[in-house]
């Protein structure tokens, strides 16, 4: 028997649910099963999730909810739950890896169009992570799709920054990244309980962000970020293995002993054979409200790096901004609400916002980048 044309209408509001952590609509993952309405307007909806431990499920009662009684005729709407079969269970799977077939790193295939950048610095506490959490948000605020994996296995801070407390939905061995900020993230720290420390050696660390890139749906994204952890160890290496088109971000505060040892993160990419797109300094000088400049950490670094790095790589690497000192940022990462979208307007919101922009033109311009066709 077909569906009545009150049901059709709700399924049809149904297009708007994106799935909170695929973000495509539920009736396109089969996620939508049955749909009545009776005489009074009640629409009463079975939603199948994917399993029984979906962490988001109320928020998919919401919207669907939310969703149905905005088609005509719609007082109300009542929402059930189940869970999918197996076999439908299979058939998204197989659906979202869209060809791709199993383990995969969809970045490194050679058709790939994200832009991936791996944020490296010299030494901890530079604020690489703050500038990767903050860059991702502000592209996506643009309307890229963007994705961060945090690969600093022992020192994760990304889920913090992001506020994200979720752990990832599993499809079997798939695994969904939680979004927050329009941005798909994961790392260890959804892993692990609590604070506890991850004591791992190089191949397990390996291996930890090769499952990142391999196992965890991002989807098709626009730009995928990478927080490295400091310094040119074991992960700076794998990632160039694992992504051989990542080019490098490469961060750094005014400070002369940091710009050093910046450059030799910048120089690990002669090794590997990265590009570098640019040197980010931070933690720059502070104009206060009466004028002055307070420049903690000197200033002139950033450029100081950039101009070594293109003698050595021989190549244009151009400093993208400096990122001033500021409360406001060190507060925003404390609440887990990035500076470019909690206060863009606050001067470190602004100079990130524009470093994104220079990077989200680079992005848009990869469109029109040479593919690799062979004459026949
Ligand atoms: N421009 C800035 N102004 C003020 N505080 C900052 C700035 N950048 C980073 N911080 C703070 O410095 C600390 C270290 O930053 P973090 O991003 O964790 O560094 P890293 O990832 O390089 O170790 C954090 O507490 C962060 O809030
Ligand atoms: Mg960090």
């Amino acid at each position: 028997m077909s569906e009545s044309a009150a049901a059709e209408r709700v399924r049809r509001r149904l297009d708007d649910v994106l799935d909170p952590e695929l973000r495509v609509p539920i009736t396109q993952l089969g996620m939508v099963g049955e749909v009545k309405v009776d005489a009074a307007g009640t629409a009463e909806i079975t939603v199948k999730l994917t399993t029984e431990a979906c962490p988001m499920r109320s928020r998919i009662v919401e919207d669907v909810s939310a969703a149905a009684v905005r088609a005509e005729g719609i007082s109300t709407a009542q929402v059930h739950l189940d869970v999918m079969t197996p076999e439908q269970r299979a058939a998204l799977k197989e659906q979202l890896r869209d060809g791709h077939g199993e383990k995969v790193n969809r970045f490194a295939q050679p058709d790939s169009l994200t832009q991936v950048y791996a944020v490296a610095s010299g030494k901890g506490g530079v604020g690489k992570s703050t500038v990767t959490v903050n860059l991702a948000c502000a592209l996506a605020a643009q309307g890229l799709k963007v994705g961060i994996v945090d690969a600093d296995v022992h020192g994760f801070s990304v889920p913090g920054l992001m506020g994200i407390t979720d752990k990832p939905t599993r499809i079997d061995e798939l695994i969904l990244p939680p979004v927050a900020y329009d941005v798909k993230t994961i790392s260890i720290g959804m892993f692990v309980d609590g604070n506890k420390a991850v004591a791992w050696r190089g191949p397990m660390l390996h291996r930890a962000v090769e499952q990142f890139l391999t196992d965890v749906h991002f989807g098709d994204l626009d730009v995928l970020l990478l927080d490295l952890p400091p310094g040119t160890g074991d992960i700076a290496i794998s990632v160039a293995q694992l992504l051989p088109g990542a080019e490098l971000l490469v961060v750094t505060t005014p400070q002369n002993a940091a710009a050093e040892v910046a450059e030799r993160a910048g120089a690990l990419s002669t090794q590997t054979e990265q590009h570098v797109a640019g040197v980010i300094e931070n933690m720059g000088p502070l104009t206060l409200p009466d004028g002055t400049v307070l420049d903690l950490f000197g200033s002139g670094g950033g450029q100081l790096v950039a101009d070594r790095l293109s003698a050595q790589l021989d190549t244009a690497v151009p400093l993208l901004g400096s990122v001033p000192l500021d409360t406001a940022l060190r507060q925003s990462g404390d609440d887990g609400a990035p500076v470019v979208i909690s206060a863009p307007d606050s001067p470190a919101g602004q100079a990130l916002r524009e470093v994104a922009d220079r990077l989200a033109s680079r992005s848009r311009g990869i469109a029109g980048r040479q593919l690799p066709l062979s004459l026949a």
